[in-house]
């Protein structure tokens, strides 16, 4: 197999913290091993507009603990129409470029399979979301900076709580999957946790809530899954208002948990990720995504990553249900 001389990195979709320490991670093993690293900017839409830098080791200097992503990032419909990745391939095919690395979700993992359909780039993609909703690694980049954001953020709020006495229903982020919502309750001691991977049971919150006010629990707090099946935090303070008469708040998280620098545990796994990456690009290696299972590097086809449901562990919310007691 000819060596690939020239490879291109991305980031895409929503950021998550630790994104530029793989990007580190991926400029750095390449040029060790003599291949030159394109910088694409602003995901898949810099492809297409030709946004498109050669990066050096000094390029990806003091990033490994900032968050956000110094490539940018974005989400571009254009990409999914033919002419759009046309474009794409034109502009990456002048400057040479045989392997491309994209950082992020199931999104962008979509992108790089219709590339690998169309052309013959080499891809692999790397898990990169604070959600950790992609089958084939335990973590995802970002997912363990953005629990403890929140978990920091909900230790604050319940100071307020317990000096009020008040309820307070805490929105997180995970779209459409529970794990940010079951880890940040657990780590946060909530009395409630909503996620979308269990049905959402109104009347027996309320009546769980009631109980907890009568045992006197000087606080109470309710995280909640942005994607929850009874609704967001908002919806599910008014539906329980009609059902119990506590008093309460509703504070939304939102995308300050998506920003920050990222936890040790996520440079660590970014770092990895990336250097793997471009040693399987190296070995002519495609279509994949490097991610991490119990402890190990671990390659998955990238149609499976979204195909396949990455698994919640049930037990867990047992376990906190007989914890917030
Ligand atoms: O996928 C990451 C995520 O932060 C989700 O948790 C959230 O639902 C969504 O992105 C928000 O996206 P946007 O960047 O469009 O606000």
């Amino acid at each position: 197999m000819a060596k690939i001389e020239s490879i291109g990195v991305f980031t895409s979709g929503g950021d998550a913290p630790g994104m530029n320490a793989s990007l580190r991670a991926v400029v750095r093993t390449a040029i060790h091993f003599g291949v030159k690293v394109f910088g694409i900017y602003r995901g898949y839409a810099g492809m297409i507009d030709n946004e498109i830098k050669e990066l050096n080791r000094r390029s990806v200097s003091g990033i490994i603990q900032q968050g956000g992503t110094i490539i940018k990032t974005s989400r571009s419909p254009e990409f999914e129409t033919p002419e759009g990745r046309q474009k794409t391939y034109e502009n990456l095919k002048k400057l040479g470029v045989k392997g491309i690395i994209g950082i992020g979700g199931d999104g962008t993992f979509r992108g790089l399979r219709d590339m690998a359909e169309e052309t013959d780039f080499l891809v692999i993609g790397i898990p990169g979301t604070i959600d950790n909703d992609i089958y084939g690694t335990d973590f995802t980049i970002g997912y363990d900076t953005a629990v403890n954001t929140a978990i920091d953020a909900i230790d604050k709020i319940r100071d307020t709580a317990q000096s009020h006495d008040r309820l307070f229903l805490v929105e997180v982020m995970g779209r459409n999957a529970g794990f940010i919502g079951l880890e940040t309750g657990i780590g946060g001691g909530a009395e409630e946790i909503c996620i979308p991977e269990f049905k959402t049971n109104l009347d027996s919150l309320a009546e769980h809530l009631e109980r907890r006010h009568v045992q006197s629990k000087a606080s109470l707090i309710m995280v909640i899954a942005e994607g929850d099946d009874a609704g967001d935090a908002t919806t599910i303070a008014r539906k329980l208002k009609e059902k119990v008469g506590i008093s309460y708040r509703v504070t939304i998280l939102g995308h300050i948990q998506r920003g920050g620098s990222p936890t040790a545990k996520d440079r660590l796994l970014a770092s990895k990720l990336g250097y793997h990456a471009v040693k399987a690009l190296m070995v002519g290696k495609s279509g994949i995504m490097i991610g991490e299972v119990h402890n190990k590097i671990s390659e998955t086809p990238l149609e499976e990553t979204w195909a396949k449901k990455k698994p919640i562990d049930y037990g867990l919310m047992e376990m906190a249900q007989i914890l917030a007691e």
